[in-house]
């Protein structure tokens, strides 16, 4: 059984005198899941569905187990809803294209200002295309409105769109309630989960929505692969956007069979060596369990809420204790700019991300330069925000 003081020992990068404080944007990859990876590429390496021979054999077996895998780690209720994808954007971007003839000149997509670009940008591109109407849910007390947001769904509404979790202000969005709430109009709910899945343990058919995105990056997994769920009923009705290789089972010069769900909606050699990282990620989190996972986080977000509350000076988006939020902690400090706190805080050996974090709604709302982002992963100690509050310390005074 794996232990949280063990768990550092497994992350070569961790042996540098370096506090990476940026899992948000990606986590470090366990060394087992690099192991898989390589194993790929020096012992059996061929393309999957295929060969008829041993190698290929392998890597389809353990394509497909991953796909099995994911299904199982994410409950949904059929193998066959999963799709590999290129990543989070990537999968956001296939849906967009998947449901492109779904909706009606006239409907209307609801978009919180805090998404990330990945999941707004698309849909703006869609609802350009479809003429819909694009109503924004706004702010209140610098996080999302939800009651805005709920109140914006209505009988001309095809398809409420939002990230689990907020990539900048950490707060967890009530899911179940928003597409319970979009399904009682008839419109869809697609959610972005790339900054939940390695936070919470996530259930899509409790949930009760109908597509859900992921990266295999920001899950302790490489980067260049994604899962993009979808509800089978859904996925039944749709007609893949992608053509080419390997999603076909038949084709003439005059017609063409497609492959069945889910083959048909991935066209093209996909990315194998990073789907096995991905099982065996899932494998390595699985073996720590949910609750050691957040058990951990929640002592690493409350040791620095109490730092946090020593230094009046910093002030986090979206800053209450009580709000159900992951280890993600977006910050400014009056007078200073954002790039150069993340600046200074590198030259302490502490990495951060700075700026307005590809959501660009959140500054834009609050009308602010951006901020700087702390986010947590399984390998972080509460030493390392010790080091890292006290390099803030000094920083301040540089300024003050
Ligand atoms: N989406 C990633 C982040 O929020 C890159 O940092």
């Amino acid at each position: 059984m794996k232990t949280l003081d063990t768990i550092r020992q497994e992350f070569s990068p961790l042996t540098q005198d370096i506090i990476y404080f940026d899992s948000g944007a990606s986590t470090l990859t366990p060394n087992s899941v690099v192991e898989a990876m390589d194993a790929y590429y020096t012992q059996y390496r061929s393309n999957i569905h295929r060969g008829i021979y041993a190698w290929s054999q392998q890597s389809t077996d353990k394509y497909e187990l991953a796909r099995l895998k994911v299904a199982q780690f994410i409950q949904a209720n059929q193998v066959e809803e999963i799709i590999f994808t290129r990543g989070t954007t990537d999968s956001i971007n296939m849906i967009a294209e998947l449901l492109i003839n779904t909706f009606q000149k006239g409907q209307n997509i609801i978009i919180p200002v805090t998404e990330h670009h990945s999941n707004m940008l698309p849909w703006r591109e869609l609802a350009q295309r479809q003429e819909l109407e694009i109503r924004y849910a706004g702010l209140r007390d610098e996080i999302l409105d939800i009651e805005e947001l709920m109140g914006h769904i209505d009988e001309n509404t095809a398809l409420v769109v939002i990230g689990h979790v907020s990539n900048v202000l950490g707060s967890i969005h009530p899911i179940q309630e928003i597409a319970h709430k979009a399904h009682s109009v008839g419109a869809l709910c697609v959610v972005d989960g790339a900054q939940s899945v390695a936070h919470i343990p996530i259930s899509v058919s409790e949930l009760g929505v109908d597509a859900y995105a992921f990266s295999g990056h920001k899950v302790y997994g490489s980067t260049g692969v994604g899962v993009l769920w979808v509800k089978y009923e859904l996925l039944q009705t749709l007609t893949p956007s992608r053509t080419g290789g390997d999603m076909v089972s038949y084709v003439t010069l005059d017609t063409v069979e497609y492959a069945p769900i889910p083959q048909r909606f991935e066209a093209g050699t996909p990315p194998i060596a990073e789907v096995i990282g991905l099982s065996k990620a899932i494998d390595w989190l699985q073996e720590i369990g949910w609750d050691t996972i957040q058990e951990h986080e929640k002592k690493l977000i409350d040791y620095m809420w109490g730092q946090i509350s020593l230094r009046p000076w910093i002030h986090v988006l979206g800053g209450d204790k009580t709000m159900s939020r992951i280890g993600c902690f977006a910050f400014t400090i009056q007078g200073i700019h954002t790039h150069d706190i993340a600046h200074m805080l590198a030259q302490h050996n502490v990495c951060v991300r700075a700026g307005q974090h590809c959501a660009s709604g959140i500054a834009e709302t609050l009308d602010i330069v951006g901020s700087t982002r702390i986010t947590f992963g399984l390998y972080n100690t509460v030493e390392e925000i010790d080091i890292c509050m006290q390099a803030l310390d000094s920083i301040y005074k540089t300024f003050n």
